[in-house]
């Protein structure tokens, strides 16, 4: 079944991959053009059309981008390759696929209103392929990644596009945390009142008491080449469920935990 979400999911959205791609429009060497019309004296009205058409023009480069990529790798006869290989290309086959969808409703979703789909899913199942995911980024810092999955499947109703987003933003956040050879964990379970939760669990430093308030507000960062959205973004989705977005944690690591409403199945 799917329903119709308020715009504010859509906000969420939208604004952040908008103000992603302005950056990386602004930062291109054409961009310094960009940027100087932009800090002229325009109006507001006429930077928000010009910024618009800019990031029409940018999304559909992505498209023309990922259409190719996508291309190329269903060429790959996966019947050849071993099965490590196999699974690689099946994963990035995954991540492509994902990407596609984003651009497309980027491209339609000029609307107010974004249509999400939920359906049943297992978190047991939706953790297994964020560690799939994340696992080249690990393997740059030695980072060991581990699952600690409940016994029985862990049903939600969400859209596993959306939470797909969220659980790669806690778990790159949480790469990005740990020390050289350090250690990543995700967890699913109930608590104690049947809600399904699952945690993403680091050996980092934790996040220091002055910058708590400020996690999930858009554009907090404390990263050189940081954004801010991340957090934002996958706040403003698990609220969209129903959901609860909690980070405790102390020096010696963060532990994010996003809680989902009860489904009964
Ligand atoms: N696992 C974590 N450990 C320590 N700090 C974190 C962790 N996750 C997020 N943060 C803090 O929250 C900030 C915002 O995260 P996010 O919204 O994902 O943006 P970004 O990753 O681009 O900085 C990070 O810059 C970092 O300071
Ligand atoms: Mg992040």
């Amino acid at each position: 079944m799917s329903y119709v979400l308020d715009g504010s999911l859509l906000g969420y959205l939208l604004a952040s991959i908008v103000l992603l791609l302005a950056l990386a429009l602004t930062d291109t060497i054409a961009g310094r053009r960009v940027r100087r019309i932009l800090e002229s004296e325009l109006s507001d009205a006429d930077r928000h059309l010009f910024h618009s058409r800019a990031v029409e023009g940018v999304v559909h480069n992505l498209r023309n981008h990922m259409a190719t990529a996508v291309g190329y790798l269903k060429e790959i006869d996966a019947k050849r390759l071993d099965p490590v290989d196999r699974d690689a290309v099946e994963t990035a086959k995954l991540a492509a696929n994902d990407a596609v969808t984003v651009l497309q409703s980027l491209s339609q979703g000029a609307t107010t209103r974004v249509t999400f789909a939920a359906e049943p899913i297992d978190l047991n199942e939706l953790v297994t392929r964020a560690q799939d995911m994340a696992r080249p980024r690990a393997r740059v810092k030695h980072v060991e990644l581990a699952l600690r999955e409940s016994p029985e499947q862990v049903k939600v109703k969400a859209d596993p596009l959306l939470l797909r987003e969220v659980i790669t933003n806690l778990v790159n956040n949480a790469i990005d945390a740990a020390p050289q050879n350090g250690s990543v964990e995700m967890k699913t379970g109930r608590r104690g009142n049947g809600s399904p939760f699952l945690t993403v669990t680091d050996n980092g430093n934790g996040v220091a008491d002055e910058n708590r308030h400020h996690l999930f507000e858009p554009h907090f960062t404390t990263k050189e080449h940081g954004t801010g959205l991340g957090l934002f973004m996958s706040y403003g989705i698990v609220r969209e469920h129903q959901g609860e977005l909690l980070y405790t944690g102390s020096s010696r690591g963060a532990v994010f935990t996003v809680v989902l409403p009860p489904f009964p199945g």
